[in-house]
């Protein structure tokens, strides 16, 4: 944990407090970073000696600076506050992973744009060219009314995204993270036989972050790696723990597995397999025990890489499970490139069984396969007593449900274990 005033400067550098007439940068001085209004109003103008002209007021929701991210760094004009502002700061780090990413066109397009904003203002400055009073704010159109309009949703969705990851960076170190367990079973008998770890968000005075929200930005903008490396972690000492209490409980028990999620970014983690290096060492020898889940599309998007993963991790010992088998690709054919121990059905199997003799049919096929193969097999999504016999019924290994168990903390995963089989 980083002392407190640390982390208020580490806050500090993602958002600037100005006073009123205070000027937050000068034409033709280099750009480091774009800004969003939170609060208040900025005056952007253009000097010429002791003439200014003004070009724009800009207020809430409101982006200035980008300019000079988006060409050669020089300051098209200069911003003053006109009461007391606060900006968010938007820095290249923030865009510069976006604009890669972005198609060609897309990129010709903000340069061309950005080019002739200058040329323009390069001409007011130079008294050429007199704007003959305030510009009037960008308009941004409405399409119908109840309709917000796709430039002020981009916009909502761009700012959203950019405080969230501002505020994912502060997570870690605030400990706003946390790890739920869901206890996966064996199939045939409804022993626990190991636990999925998922991450939580808490965020203060607002609650419970949905994953949806944040994964992808964590994704986007590179943050996923330290908060995935922070996961494995937690998850290894949890495990530790759950197989304390397992042990204690009924000390002939083989020990717990746990599973963890790795997303697209982390396969290029360098600081990854030292990390699962330093685990497998701290499982003395049962690497085993640390799965790594990674999803059908995302093997099959990067097979160079993951065959690369799987070969270093299964020195390790551990174990690599192909997550979310059947959605989207449903294709047997890549099954051969990657040495994997287990797959993991997912949840639409679960409910197809329950309505079509014919999806039993294809589970039990798919089982036949992967057990061909070597895997084992885990059906996700069980909610039901019939479901979990059909699951049994069909020579299903493992069991991951609402029927067997919510996710919870770890905490409430404990007592789970005292109980015994
Ligand atoms: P930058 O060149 O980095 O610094 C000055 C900023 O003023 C510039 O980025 C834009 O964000 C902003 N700016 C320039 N021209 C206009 C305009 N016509 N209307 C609103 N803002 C502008
Ligand atoms: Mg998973």
């Amino acid at each position: 944990m980083q002392p407190v005033h640390e982390q208020e400067a580490a806050a500090l550098e993602h958002t600037r407090l100005l006073n009123a007439q205070e000027v937050l940068f000068r034409q033709g001085e280099l750009g480091e970073a774009a800004y969003v209004i939170e609060s208040g109003l900025v005056e952007i103008y253009s000097e010429r000696g002791d003439e200014r002209e003004v070009i724009a007021r800009l207020g809430a929701n409101e982006i200035f600076g980008e300019m000079a991210l988006l060409g050669d760094r020089t300051r098209s004009a200069s911003v003053r506050a006109l009461e007391t502002t606060r900006l968010l700061v938007v820095t290249p780090k923030h865009l510069g992973e976006r604009l890669e990413g972005a198609d060609p066109m897309t990129r010709h397009l903000l340069r061309i744009a950005v080019l002739r904003c200058r040329e323009l203002l390069a001409r007011v400055r130079s008294g050429q060219l007199r704007l003959g009073g305030l510009a009037p704010p960008l308009p941004l159109p409405k399409a119908d009314p109840g309709d917000e309009g796709a430039e002020v949703r981009d916009r909502n969705l761009a700012f959203g995204r950019l405080r969230i990851e501002q505020e994912l960076r502060l997570a870690l170190e605030r400990q706003e993270f946390q790890l739920h367990y869901q206890p996966i079973v064996h199939a045939a008998n409804g022993h626990i036989a190991g636990f999925e770890a998922l991450l939580r968000w808490f965020k203060p005075g607002v609650g419970r972050v949905p994953p949806d929200e944040f994964i992808p930005v964590a994704e986007a903008s590179g943050l996923i790696c330290s908060i995935g490396r922070w996961v494995i972690q937690a998850a290894v000492e949890d495990l530790l723990r759950l197989d304390d209490a397992r042990r204690r409980a009924e000390p002939t028990a083989p020990p717990l597995f746990m599973t963890v999620n790795l997303s697209a970014r982390q396969l290029e983690d360098p600081e990854l397999l030292p990390a699962l290096a330093r685990h497998a060492e701290r499982l003395r020898g049962q690497g085993c025990r640390l799965k790594l889940e990674v999803t059908e599309s995302l093997m099959i998007g990067n097979v160079v890489l993951m065959q690369a993963l799987i070969a270093s991790v299964r020195q390790l010992g551990m174990h690599v499970v192909l997550d979310d088998f059947g959605t989207g690709y449903c294709s047997l054919s890549y099954l051969h490139l990657f040495e994997v121990h287990t797959m993991k059905l997912d949840r639409s199997f679960v409910r197809g069984m329950a309505v079509s003799e014919a999806s039993q049919k294809v589970v039990g096929g798919i089982v036949g396969i992967a057990h061909a193969l070597g895997m084992d097999v885990v059906v996700e999504g069980v909610e039901t007593d019939e479901q979990a016999a059909q699951a049994r019924a069909l020579g299903v290994d493992y069991a991951q449900g609402y029927h067997f168990g919510r996710p919870v903390p770890l905490a409430e995963s404990l007592p789970l274990l005292a109980r015994g089989p």
